[in-house]
Formats: structure tokens, C-alpha cells, sequence
């Protein structure tokens, strides 16, 4: 467990661990807290899961961009998932090379196309006949030729959240079979600018029924196969990202369990597609080994209910107000005495910031921390300085 209680005080990371208790002794503000360790044993063991499939793990950066993860990812030889001409040039700038790079997302300028195409990335995943075009034409102006993948919509409805899942046909991502081959038109008219080198897929995030994956790749692969028979070996099958974790229960033992359920499903419906397969892991690999702490500033009891005003909220962690994500909330001391229920909220000047709701918790006070579980992942990258708040510090308690 990465976040357990000793004689009341609670702990966090890999062994040794660090006391929350003793580090928010200097804290006034949120912070989040990393454990860069855990992030790593990840990644290595989404590697071990896949090691008898030629493979590569591109590490969705939107998950969190801060450089240390960037930088471990570049060491352990792994490769980036980016979604902007900001995330592209931060991957590189943290020594993940070019030829390891992919790039993904609906509405690709000009000029990220240009940064992508002119660094030499290893591949484009390309979401509309549009941005096609528009490939051609900045790799024609460059004199330099780009390397696409189709991202197709495999139309899965995904188990999750429904502003999360991305491959159904009614959204904006991915095209669907005919579309490829209109494309593939424009790629044959324009062989020196664009050259085909695989397919892609995302059909969502925070997914936990391994069956949807397979789901994805039973439909995507005839679409494969026409590509093969028009002439195109693909030398990569890129299943994306999107495998979830139980954040209402932190269960990892369990998720473990799914996990390799993930990779069985994913070994069996992804073989023979390509030469390698890729993957878009961001979640996976960086939610737990992160945490947010806040500081209680309120207890605030009304006829109705009882807030717990703590000095960070959506601006720091947006997952509770927007999906209506269950994280875990822990006093970072415990008092044994009564416990409460209590809506955790910020302090922002809406209602939507929340971090949880309705939630029991060990009697609060002023000035006691609480720490927010699992928010490694799409906290800090999601946060805003909404109401002129700072941005939390970001530490590391092992690099
Ligand atoms: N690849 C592509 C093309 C994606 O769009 C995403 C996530 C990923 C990979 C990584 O997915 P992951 O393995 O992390 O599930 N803000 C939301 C999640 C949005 C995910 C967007 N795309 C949240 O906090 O749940």
C-alpha cells in the first residue's frame, strides 16, 4: 500500500516510506507529492507484461508533464504519447528522442505539425482527411517527409465516464473505415510527403472492463487487413492508452488482477497486426504515485451539512467536479475519537469545487492536512489558477 497508517500518522510511497505527519510540519500551502519510484516499478512491469510482444511504451505526457517523470521515462528507453507542439517540445527538451515519439489529438496546428514534422518524429497519428492535407502540404514546404498513422474509431462504446470515452462513432476522435480509405488515396497521390506506417486506437480513459480492449481490436482489424492487402506494411499497431485503476477502493492487488487480464486480451487480439505494438499508458503508470495535500482552514457545520474547507479544490484536482471521481481522502493524522460526514471543499467561489462529497472522515480541525489519493495523474496537468490561486508546489520525496 502506498499510503497506510502508523500509530495514527499516516505514511506514504514505497518502503522507506516518508511521514506525512513530519513533512506538512513546514508546509502552509497544497503541495503534491511524488513517489518517482513507483511510477518507475510501474513502467517496468507494464514492460515485463508485454515482454514476449515486440513493443514500445509511449508514456501519455498530458497524464503529467513534470520533467522528473519525462526524464525517468527517457532513461528506462520508453517513448512519449504528446497531444501539443507544448508537450512534443517537452519531450524533447527531456531527452525522449524523436524516432520515439508519437502524436496524437484532433486539431493539430500548422505549426505543431511543423515542430512534429521537422523534429522527425516516429509517427503522426492522423484523426481527419483534413489535417491529412495539411500534413502533406507542411512536409512538402519542409522537404521532408511525414510518417502517419491512421487512428481509426473501432466504434466502442467504453465503460466509463461519458466525457472520457473516445471511441464511439458519435465522437469527435479517430476515422472510421471509409474515411482510411480516402485517405489512403491521398497518401498514394503524395508518396514523397507521407507515408503510412500503422494504425491507431483510443477508445477511452479510466477503462476497467478489459472486454471493451478486445472489443477495439476485433473491429479494427479488418480495417488492418484491407491495409495490408492495398500494399502497406504496417509496422505499427498503436492500441493507445486508457486502462484504469479503482480509485474508490485503492485496491492495486485487484488491479493487478486486471492488469493482467489487460495484457492477455491485448497479446491475444493484437498479434500479427504489426511489427510492434505501441501503447499510450498515462494513468496506469502515474495516478497512485502521486498525492495532494491540503490544509484544513474551516470546519464549517450548518443545519445541513458539514463542509471541511481545506486551501486546495477543483483548481488542484478538477477529476471529483468533472467525472464525479471518488478519491480517497486521508487525515494525514488520525484522531480516533468520532468520525464525521462532511463535504471536503475548496475554496473556490462555486459550488462544483469539491473534492468529495458526503464523505466519513475522523473528526477534522483547523490546521490538520488531509491527503487526496491517486493524483499523480491529470491533477496537476488539469489545474488552473482560477480565482489568481497558485499553482501547488510539486516535490518529490525520492528522484
Ligand atoms: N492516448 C490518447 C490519444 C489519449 O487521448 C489519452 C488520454 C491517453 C493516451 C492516455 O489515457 P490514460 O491511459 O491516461 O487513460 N482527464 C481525464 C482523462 C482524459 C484522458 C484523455 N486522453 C481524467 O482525469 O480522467
Amino acid at each position: 500500500m502506498l499510503l497506510n497508517y502508523r500509530d495514527d500518522r499516516l505514511y506514504f510511497g514505497l518502503e522507506p516510506q516518508v511521514c506525512l505527519a513530519d513533512l506538512v510540519q513546514s508546509l502552509e500551502e497544497p503541495r503534491y507529492v511524488y513517489d518517482l519510484r513507483h511510477f518507475a516499478r510501474r513502467y517496468e512491469q507494464f514492460q515485463a507484461a508485454f515482454a514476449d510482444l515486440p513493443h514500445m511504451i509511449h508514456y501519455a505526457v498530458k497524464a503529467n508533464a513534470h520533467p522528473a517523470f519525462l526524464r525517468r521515462v527517457a532513461a528506462l528507453g520508453g517513448g512519449a504519447d504528446v497531444v501539443s507542439g507544448g508537450e512534443l517540445q517537452r519531450a524533447l527538451d527531456c531527452g525522449i528522442p524523436p524516432e520515439r515519439i508519437i502524436f496524437s489529438g484532433v486539431g493539430k496546428s500548422q505549426a505543431e505539425l511543423r515542430l512534429a514534422i521537422a523534429s522527425g518524429i516516429k509517427q503522426i497519428n492522423v484523426e481527419s482527411i483534413g489535417e491529412l492535407r495539411r500534413i502533406i502540404a507542411v512536409a512538402e514546404a519542409l522537404d521532408k517527409p511525414a510518417r502517419v498513422a491512421f487512428r481509426c474509431n473501432p466504434a466502442v462504446d467504453a465503460e466509463t465516464h461519458p466525457y472520457i470515452a473516445t471511441g464511439f462513432r458519435s465522437h469527435k476522435f479517430g476515422i472510421d473505415a471509409e474515411a482510411v480509405m480516402a485517405c489512403v488515396s491521398l497518401v498514394l497521390a503524395a508518396p514523397r510527403w507521407a507515408s503510412v506506417v500503422g494504425v491507431s486506437l483510443h477508445i477511452g480513459s479510466q477503462i476497467l472492463d478489459v472486454g471493451n480492449f478486445a472489443e477495439a481490436l476485433r473491429n479494427t482489424r479488418p480495417l488492418a487487413s484491407a491495409l495490408r492487402e492495398r500494399g502497406f506494411r504496417l509496422a505499427t499497431f498503436d492500441v493507445g492508452g486508457g486502462f484504469g485503476i479503482y480509485y474508490d477502493t485503492g485496491d492495486e492487488t485487484r488491479e493487478q488482477d486486471n492488469f493482467a487480464r489487460y495484457a492477455e486480451v491485448i497479446k491475444q487480439g493484437a498479434q500479427g497486426l504489426a511489427d510492434e505494438i505501441l501503447f499510450e499508458p498515462g494513468r496506469f503508470l502515474v495516478a497512485r504515485c502521486g498525492i495532494l495535500l491540503g490544509r484544513v482552514e474551516y470546519v464549517k457545520a450548518t443545519p445541513y451539512k458539514t463542509f471541511v474547507i481545506v486551501n486546495t479544490g477543483m483548481h488542484h484536482l478538477i477529476r471529483p467536479a468533472l467525472y464525479q471521481a471518488r478519491h480517497r481522502i486521508l487525515p494525514v493524522v488520525r484522531r480516533a475519537e468520532r468520525t464525521v460526514t462532511a463535504d471536503v471543499v475548496g475554496p473556490l467561489c462555486e459550488s462544483s469545487d469539491f473534492l468529495a462529497l458526503g464523505v466519513e472522515l475522523p473528526e477534522m480541525r483547523e490546521g490538520d492536512w488531509l491527503a487526496i489519493a491517486d493524483a499523480g495523474a491529470y491533477a496537476r496537468s488539469m489545474a488552473s489558477e482560477y480565482n489568481l490561486r497558485p499553482f501547488p508546489e510539486e516535490q518529490f520525496i525520492v528522484e
